[in-house]
């Protein structure tokens, strides 16, 4: 079966059964792996993308389950361009091993989007399904207030 998947603005058709999770059409068969696998569960926001801007777990979201376009880490800015988040994680060195950051980024633009203006208690909501083995939590909301200050 097959199934039309718009990513980052492309059109991706897809043969794969409709309950293989999106994280892994993204990995495996797109080739996409700035989305990560962690704990496959929905516990650690790792494989963090959107679909229609809201933030998902790729994990829990099966192929012929996804309601609209998806956008991954990949298409969220540019080298060139960068998204005012990554240029904030880079500006307060965010990262240690990096594993967790693309769903962290991703998480923390979803609330972006849709609150402009967060509070702290907002970040921390937003922020908390989001885990980091590295401990980097108190880099990711400071960057995220820079962000936010940068706006
Ligand atoms: S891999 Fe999806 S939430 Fe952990
Ligand atoms: S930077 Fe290592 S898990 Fe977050």
């Amino acid at each position: 079966m097959t199934t039309q998947l718009t990513i980052n603005g492309d059109t991706h058709d897809v043969d794969l059964p409709e309950d293989v999770p999106l994280l892994w059409v993204l990995r495996d068969q797109l080739n996409m792996t700035g989305t990560k696998f962690g704990c496959g569960v929905a516990a650690c926001g790792a494989c963090t993308v959107h679909i229609d801007g809201e933030a998902v777990r790729s994990c829990q979201v099966a192929l012929g389950d996804v309601w609209g376009d998806v956008t991954t880490v990949e298409g969220l800015g540019t080298p060139e361009n960068l998204h005012r988040l990554q240029a904030a994680w880079i500006e307060h060195q965010v990262a240690q091993c990096g594993y967790c950051q693309s769903g962290q980024i991703m998480q923390a633009a979803a609330l972006l989007a849709e609150n402009p203006n967060p509070t702290d208690d907002d970040i921390d909501q937003a922020m908390a399904g989001n885990l980091c083995r590295c401990g980097t939590y108190p880099r990711i909301r400071a960057a995220i207030k820079s962000a936010v200050q940068g706006a």
